[in-house]
């Protein structure tokens, strides 16, 4: 029978050490190159968020760009990206955050989305949370609501999911790797 999931799965390339030694870096462009499984995928996410409510979809720069816009797009919603510093022109928020490889700040325009609004938080792939932790922070200091985070690709070993669901977000993902 047909599993979407591993269907996915199977278009995610991985390269070795990159972008430095010990890394394995879960590449997502060989499925988005692919029409069936990029329709697969936008599919998943628009029949989980269709009846939830949803007022807003974010995006966490820059891979959640891609599928956070399609997804809102399919929804009939706005979509607001959560930036890398220094790249959003308006008043912003910002929170800083460690990586796997690195630290980070990211920033969200004040006005991204008001009180109480429903919001679903996007990106590619989930590693040690810290990405999708600092996206939740700037999203409810506006006093939204983060209903859920969905990304393609978790990587438990690196904790972030747990830490994700721990935290009282609920994480979806569409598939793993070890
Ligand atoms: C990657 C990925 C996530 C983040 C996950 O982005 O697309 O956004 O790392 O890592 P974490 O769970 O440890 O926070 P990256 O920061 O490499 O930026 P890019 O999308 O600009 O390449
Ligand atoms: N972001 C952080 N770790 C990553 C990995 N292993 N592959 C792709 N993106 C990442």
């Amino acid at each position: 029978m047909f599993n979407p999931s591993e269907y996915i799965k199977q278009h995610i390339r991985t390269v070795p050490d990159w972008p430095q030694p010990g890394v394995m870096f879960r590449d997502i462009t060989p499925l988005l190159q692919n029409p069936k499984v990029f329709r697969v995928l936008i599919d998943m996410f628009v029949h989980r968020y269709m009846d939830q409510k949803i007022d807003v979809v974010a995006g966490l720069d820059a891979r959640g760009f891609i599928i956070g816009s399609v997804l809102a797009y399919e929804l009939n919603l706005g979509f607001v990206p959560i930036r890398k510093k220094g790249k959003l022109p308006f008043h912003t928020v910002s929170e800083e955050y460690e990586l796997e490889y690195g630290s980070a700040t990211v920033e969200l325009h004040a006005d991204a989305c008001k009180q109480g609004d429903r919001v679903v938080l996007i990106d590619d792939l989930v590693a040690t949370g810290g990405t999708m932790m600092a996206g939740k922070k700037l999203l409810e200091r506006l006093g939204a609501t983060v209903v859920e985070g969905a990304v393609i690709v978790d990587l438990p070993e690196l904790g972030g999911s747990r830490l994700i669901s721990e935290s009282g977000l609920p994480l979806y993902t569409v598939c793993q790797f070890d």
